[in-house]
């Protein structure tokens, strides 16, 4: 949450980015793929925002329902605030200086109503309120509510309150906050950012200042560079190699031994994550077609595939699906959830990571 910790160009103009998005009142959305550093981001903004005289922020975050197939009222709950917040089971309360609002999750009714009271009296009370939604594709599965509904009344009603949200499903969020381009909703002043992953040599810059921070000095720089790239850039999984390295030479190895243990400790460790990322995706999206795709072009790489090519594939592992047509559905699905890329028609999967992962998949 510390600015000074933020490590990246991209990242830190990223915080830039947003504030000045939320200082003129336009919604920002900020999109990425899993662990690449969105949450980091959006918490320095509010942190900076925080420390604004009159400058109030409220949180949530999804992150942990991205694999549910339905998720309630009761799920949105803001996980940090500027503000006193007070929960309960079945409620929480948020106190500004002398008013307080409690929002009930006991009922649709009550919890749209109160929560609209609590957007009210923040812009009441707030030179500036922002509310942040992490992950917030997920509110597409919120049922017997279009939380759409409030967010619109939110932007229509209160100049001085700003929405962020971020995605690592990027297609699915921008689909969701924005489904028909034509008609005006609350998107209309949104200003929309990506987050990159970190570069060869910002990678390895955090990782020997990280290092040095513990004393540990590394003279096989070509070792860190190998190993920022065979983690795709994505600053979770650096971050993990950085640790994992630090212990293993604090119990005692090496640092030129160190390492390449590390790496291949933090491989293990990003395989996994991979891996847990599918099967969230196959939870809301049930079908073992997706599976079949994704093997396809992982197999295919550095081949880039056309769909009736995919189709042919797909038939020899027994996966295809009834109709050729039916596998651009797929594709543009699995293209939405940010795991494969696709150009002139023609579709791959850009993360090695992913595409290992993908390979060592059980498809029956
Ligand atoms: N710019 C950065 N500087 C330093 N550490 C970073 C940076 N970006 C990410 N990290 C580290 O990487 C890890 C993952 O970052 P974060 O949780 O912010 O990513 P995310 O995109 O929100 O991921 P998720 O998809 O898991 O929600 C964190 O432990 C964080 O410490
Ligand atoms: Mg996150």
């Amino acid at each position: 949450m510390e600015e000074e910790c933020l490590w990246g160009k991209g990242h830190k103009k990223a915080v830039e980015n947003l504030l000045s998005a939320v200082l003129r009142s336009n919604t920002a959305v900020l999109l990425g793929p899993r662990r690449v550093g969105k949450t980091s981001v959006v918490s320095v903004m509010a942190e900076k925002l925080r420390r604004k005289r009159g400058y109030h922020y409220v949180y949530f975050n999804f992150s942990r329902f991205i694999g549910s197939r339905a998720i309630s009222i009761a799920d949105i709950e803001p996980k940090r605030t500027s503000l006193k917040m007070v929960t309960t089971s079945k409620s929480y309360k948020i106190s500004f200086r002398g008013v307080s609002v409690e929002v009930r999750k006991t009922s649709i009714e009550e919890f749209s109503r109160d929560f609209s009271t609590l957007v009210r009296v923040l812009s009441q009370n707030a030179k500036l309120g922002v509310l942040i939604f992490d992950e917030a594709q997920v509110l597409a599965r919120l049922k017997n509510l279009d939380f759409r509904g409030l967010l619109q009344e939110i932007t229509d009603s209160y100049p001085n309150i700003s929405l962020v949200f971020t995605g690592s499903m990027p297609g699915m969020l921008v689909e969701y906050l924005n489904p028909s381009a034509e008609k005006p909703n609350f998107m209309r002043s949104a200003e929309i950012f990506a987050l990159p992953r970190w570069s060869i040599e910002e990678g390895r810059g955090y990782l020997i200042e990280g290092f040095r921070s513990y004393g540990i000095k590394v003279t096989n720089e070509l070792e860190l560079s190998r190993a920022v790239e065979e983690l795709g850039g994505i600053p979770g999984f650096i971050a993990h190699y950085g640790v994992t390295a630090v212990n293993l030479v604090r119990t005692g190895k090496d640092p030129e031994e160190a390492l390449p243990v590390a790496l291949e400790e933090s491989r293990g460790y990003a395989l996994e994550e991979w891996k847990k990322d599918i099967e969230a995706f196959l939870n809301v999206y049930n079908s073992r077609v997706y599976l079949g795709v994704l093997r396809v072009l992982a197999e295919a790489y550095p081949s880039a595939l056309r769909g009736a090519e995919i189709y042919r594939r797909l038939k020899t592992l027994g996966l295809a699906p009834t109709r050729v047509q039916h596998v651009y559905k797929y594709l543009e699905t699995l293209e939405k959830a940010g795991f494969i890329r696709s150009s002139e028609r023609r579709y791959w999967i850009e993360d090695p990571l992913l595409r290992e992962a993908v390979k060592r998949f059980n498809l029956s």
